[in-house]
């Protein structure tokens, strides 16, 4: 039983700190992997504030994962040792269910989440089913590509999955570490693109990431049927209305960011335009291997800030003020 370490906290909302945590070894079909780098996702916030009476072990997040197989089970291919992967929010789901069956496990009921009821990324190793440590393609660099596993692969399953085509327009609200991959991926998918940001001192990067134009939040009443497709990563309450008025005839609100209150939509725009809401949760390992691929192709590149494992309370505390350009990632040893 391998012995780690790891940045957690046991009570919610503290600082983290760094904890010799034992691990049961790979499971026959899992891989364990050596921490390289791991961004820092704003769902990360959520796992670290979350109220609890003190765990017995530490909770430990971390999702945006760049590792190397250091171990695996009987059941994986010798091969693998050494092979450097990536690894998202998913560690696994049952494998025989229809979901899975059919290439859709996020959808899976047995979902094992790699920061859930085990210890995460900030660590030196963590452990994983081999279908959800991805092989990373020649052509990414280790150190920017953990956003890629769940911010990058939460924005390519709308433009992937809905089959938007190159002719749409699409509108990103929301330029953070989802936001800033969302343009670009839109981009090189060929579609008209428009940044949607609180922030007017973005608005040079935002062109720079391959928006076409920039659009002020707070102005966005001012545009009507303009879009076929909205990719929100805000997790606020928004001006809902003029969110629904900005789509195209036939368009769709694709919702990301995880809002802690309802959303209150009127049903008559929606029947009316012929408008969908959709929303979803990261994204399957075979559209991970998909955008690995895809970005390596096109150049696409999480923009980062690298500081070291034990500067993760630093991350932490800007990430909640919005003071990063465009995600943080940490690098190992834990
Ligand atoms: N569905 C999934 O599978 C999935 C996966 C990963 C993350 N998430 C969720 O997606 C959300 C975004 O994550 P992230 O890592 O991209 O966070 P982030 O880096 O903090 O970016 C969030 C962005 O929201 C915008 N924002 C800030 N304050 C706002 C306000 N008052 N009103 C409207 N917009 C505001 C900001 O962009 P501007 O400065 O441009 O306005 C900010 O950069 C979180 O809720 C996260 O939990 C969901
Ligand atoms: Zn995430
Ligand atoms: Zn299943």
């Amino acid at each position: 039983m391998p012995t780690i370490h790891a940045w957690g906290n046991r009570e919610g909302g503290a600082p983290l700190s760094r904890h010799a945590v034992t691990l049961t070894d790979p499971g026959p079909d899992e891989v364990l992997l050596e921490v390289l780098y791991c961004g820092l996702c704003h769902s990360d916030l959520g796992h670290i504030d979350e109220q609890r009476s003190a765990a017995a072990e530490p909770v430990v997040a971390g999702h945006e994962v760049v590792g190397r197989v250091v171990a695996a089970g009987s059941e994986v291919d010798p091969q693998r040792l050494g092979q450097l992967c990536g690894l998202g929010f998913i560690a696994g789901s049952c494998r025989h269910c229809r979901h899975c069956l059919s290439g859709r496990q996020t959808l899976c009921a047995d979902l094992e989440s790699t920061i859930l009821g085990r210890p995460g990324g900030f660590a030196s190793h963590v452990k994983a089913h081999q279908d959800w440590a991805i092989p990373l393609p020649d052509g990414l660099d280790p150190a920017a590509a953990g956003p890629l596993l769940c911010a990058g692969v939460t924005v390519f399953e709308p433009l992937f999955s809905a089959g938007i085509s190159p002719t749409a327009h699409v509108a990103v609200i929301g330029v953070g570490g989802l936001g800033h991959l969302a343009l670009q991926l839109a981009r090189a998918w060929g579609c008209q693109v428009t940044g949607i940001t609180t922030s007017s001192s973005k608005t040079a990067e935002i062109l720079s990431l391959g928006a076409h134009r920039v659009q002020l939040l707070g102005e966005l009443n001012q545009q009507q049927g303009a879009y076929d497709l909205i990719i929100n990563t805000s997790n606020h309450a928004l001006d809902w209305d003029a969110v629904v008025a900005s789509l195209a005839p036939g368009g769709s609100l694709h919702q990301l960011g995880l809002c802690a209150t309802p959303i209150p939509l009127r049903v008559f725009p929606f029947v009316k335009g012929n408008l969908s809401f959709r929303a979803s949760l990261t994204s399957t390992p075979a559209n991970t291997a998909r955008l690995l691929e895809f970005c390596a192709r096109h150049g696409i590149q999480p923009l980062v800030e690298v500081l070291p494992m034990d500067q993760i309370n630093t991350a932490i505390a800007r990430l909640r003020r919005g003071d990063v350009r465009y995600r943080f990632v940490l690098q190992g040893p834990a």
